[in-house]
């Protein structure tokens, strides 16, 4: 048996605020039985001011090195997964090297998959290092999405609960314009270390990805790039234009039909049947997504995950969660088969297939 790609040690955290749908409610017209009845979504974070998307990313990284049990210096690439980087360029991954005081000279890759950041990050990790061009990879998805959210400062203050003023009638009517996608996101950060296998059938087996262009209006950012003159004004910030704009219902069908068919795909190409997979993890965007998915494929609730409840949606950030809470808490033990599989905006969709 040939070795694979293997995750040698995990880590995870989250922004520094807790905000429940409740305080939710208080900034958008919105309640906590629309937002669990149609998203599962309890609760999600959110950082503190100053904390960036690399902040977040080197707290998860350190605890991923702790747990792998490796030195610093062993890792001699990096691949860094975000939506929502601290600059509009350079990329994060050089900004993270940095920040973790590692050699300069190792290269940093940033690849922008939004949510399916973390399934493309492992297929180019395996890539690398089957080609023997990395021996220690650190894989980061991270995610600071509050800084779409453009509430004046005492907003914020109100919302981390240091303020009793809310927002006002006017305030709250503009934002309740966003109110789907305020109620989705959260802010965190998960982080693997990746190293060429030593123990046999252990690792990535499989990635089966996709992309295709053609919707992308349905989940995009409208301003902030050249396919504008200016890329940023006045009037493209008072119209909201940073704010993603999404077409849900479109998502939603997208995803119950392609991450099903991704999953089928690599069963199939590795002869395998859906029971021989463990446990299915599915990106986090929506309870109801993976849900339908779950009712799709027939699987009993042990045999796929969700915590959306907890965090909302992270992006690139909800798989490296995922895995690490599973991991940690013997729900994916030695030897079990898992499928990651997600899809994001682009649109990019798939699924990893991986030995623990
Ligand atoms: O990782 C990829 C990121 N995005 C996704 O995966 C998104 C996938 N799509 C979804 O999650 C869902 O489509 C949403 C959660 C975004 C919306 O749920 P929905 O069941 O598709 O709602 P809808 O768009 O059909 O809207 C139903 C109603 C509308 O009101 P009217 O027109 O029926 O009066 C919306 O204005 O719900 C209203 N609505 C809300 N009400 C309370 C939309 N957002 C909210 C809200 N609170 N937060």
């Amino acid at each position: 048996m040939a070795t694979h790609s293997q995750i040698i040690g995990s880590g995870f955290v989250t922004g520094e605020h807790c905000i429940t749908n409740e305080k939710m409610c208080q900034m958008v017209d919105t309640s906590d039985a629309w937002i669990r009845e149609r998203t599962g979504i309890e609760q999600r974070y959110m950082v503190e001011h100053g904390t960036t998307t690399t902040d977040l990313a080197l707290r998860a990284s350190q605890k991923a090195i702790a747990d792998a049990g490796i030195k610093q210096d062993d890792i001699d690439y990096v691949v860094f997964a975000t939506m929502t980087p601290d600059y509009y360029f350079p990329g994060c991954g050089g900004l993270l090297v940095r920040k973790l005081g590692l050699r300069r000279s190792v290269p940093a890759l940033d690849i922008r998959q939004q949510c399916t950041g973390f399934l493309f990050g492992l297929q180019t990790c395996d890539a690398l290092l089957k080609s023997g061009m990395a021996k220690t990879i650190l894989l980061v998805g991270a995610e600071v999405h509050s800084v779409f959210f453009p509430w004046p400062k005492h907003q914020w203050e109100f919302l981390f609960g240091r303020s009793d003023v809310p927002p006002t009638k006017e305030e709250h009517e503009w934002s309740s314009q966003f109110r789907d996608r305020a109620v989705l996101f959260g802010d965190a950060a998960g982080a693997v270390i990746l190293r060429s296998g030593t123990e046999e059938g252990r690792g990535i087996i499989d990635s089966k990805l996709f992309s295709d262009g053609d919707s992308f209006e349905d989940l995009y950012v409208p301003t902030g790039g050249a396919a504008q003159r200016p890329y940023m004004s006045h009037e493209a910030l008072d119209a909201a234009q940073l704010i993603p704009v999404m077409n849900g219902k479109s998502v939603f069908r997208r995803a119950v039909t392609l991450m099903p068919q991704a999953i089928a795909a690599i069963c199939d190409a590795n002869k395998l049947s859906l029971d021989d997979i463990a446990l299915v993890l599915p990106h986090q965007a929506n309870l109801r997504i993976n849900l339908m998915i779950q009712k799709v494929l027939g699987l009993p609730d042990d045999r796929i995950f969700n915590n959306i409840q907890r965090y909302g949606n992270t992006t690139a950030a909800t798989l490296p969660i995922a895995y690490d809470e599973c991991v940690k808490s013997g729900r994916i033990k030695q030897g079990d088969l898992v499928c990651f599989v997600g899809l994001g905006a682009g649109f990019h969709w798939g699924a990893v297939l991986y030995r623990q």
